[in-house]
């Protein structure tokens, strides 16, 4: 009898089809919505889950699941999931590094020039029917050309993002957990700075990184106050970085130019007062949607599920996983 797995929501036929090689699967291609308590009762028997990052997973839902091996989440952050309880009870969790880098950082490229150069608001004033004559200061917006770009988080995505900022002749600063090697950062043309030193000189500033307690409000009304007033700043990242009330009363009181946003606190409900400031580009935590990425991402789950729960050709090996410990404790 083969295994029985859940896919949480719908997704590409042909990743059912794949998983269907190896699993009984349980899918919602209906895509009813799955609570927690809907999804604890799906979960029941199943080996494994593909997961996304609305899914929230932790040691309340693993909790009397015995069946339950492999959670593989098709995102690359992975906040959703308590990986601590999910390594006690002895479940390898999966995410999917990599294949989403370039077009997350292709859009962060587009928040952030949609930003600076006011593109939505103008859209909205144009559709509005207020477009009757020119005026030398109709929607004027900040450069990006020659500026100073701030990368808060230096992983994959960061580095992307900074490459794209050569063509732009941009200054590349950023801060990080760690500072990058030499050679990486000088391939980058990026100077490793303080977090002040970050708010304070970045003309534009992209958040992307990871969510956690450390990071929480890692942006609030402190540091929004050391931004220059001039300065856009573009949450590529995951809601919850940046406290959403205290950007929305930034960009109201002028504090900053502008911001665009495609993540926020308690998604996809968003803070009321963000909606109607107009100097900030909002988009539904879409940055990674591509159809030749959301394709790649799914299989990526789809293969690590079939690996953790040890079929498939990577039987065992699953190629992005988390918590490794998990896979080499089971050999
Ligand atoms: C999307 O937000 C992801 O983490 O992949």
């Amino acid at each position: 009898m083969k295994p029985s797995v859940l896919v949480t929501r719908a997704i590409y036929p042909e990743v059912i089809a794949h998983l269907a090689q190896y699993f009984d699967v349980d899918d919602n291609q209906q895509d009813a919505v799955l609570d927690a308590a809907a999804l604890k009762a799906r979960l029941a028997g199943k080996a494994g889950v593909l997961a996304n990052a609305a899914d929230r997973i932790d040691g309340d839902v693993v909790a009397g699941l015995p069946a339950l091996r492999a959670v593989c989440n098709m995102a690359v952050g992975y906040n959703n999931l308590d990986v601590p309880a999910l390594t006690a009870a002895g479940i390898v969790a999966t995410n999917t590094p990599d294949v989403l880098t370039e077009t997350t950082a292709d859009f962060g490229w587009a928040l952030l020039m949609a930003t600076a150069r006011r593109v939505t608001e103008a859209e909205h004033y144009l559709r509005a029917g207020k477009w009757q004559r020119w005026s030398y200061d109709m929607l004027v917006g900040m450069d990006l050309y020659g500026s100073t770009l701030g990368i808060l988080g230096m992983g994959r995505i960061g580095q992307a993002l900074a490459r794209r900022a050569s063509g732009f002749g941009m200054s590349v600063l950023y801060h990080n957990r760690s500072q990058l090697p030499a050679d990486t950062e000088r391939a980058l043309s990026a100077r490793y700075v303080s977090k002040e030193d970050l708010l304070r000189q970045s003309d534009h500033l992209l958040l992307v990184l990871p969510y956690g307690p450390q990071s929480h409000h890692a942006i609030g009304a402190a540091e929004l106050a050391l931004m220059k007033p001039t300065a856009t700043l573009v949450n590529l990242a995951r809601g919850g970085i940046v406290d959403d009330a205290a950007l929305a009363q930034a960009l109201r009181d002028k504090r900053i130019f502008g911001a665009g946003l495609d993540v926020f606190e308690g998604e996809p409900s968003v803070n009321p007062d963000l909606l109607t400031v107009p100097n900030v580009v909002l988009t539904p935590h879409i940055a990674s949607a591509s159809e030749k990425t959301r394709r790649a991402m799914a299989m990526l789950a789809a293969d690590n599920l079939i690996a953790a729960l040890d079929q498939g050709p990577q039987a065992g090996h699953p190629p992005t996983v988390i918590n490794p410990d998990v896979m080499s404790r089971r050999r």
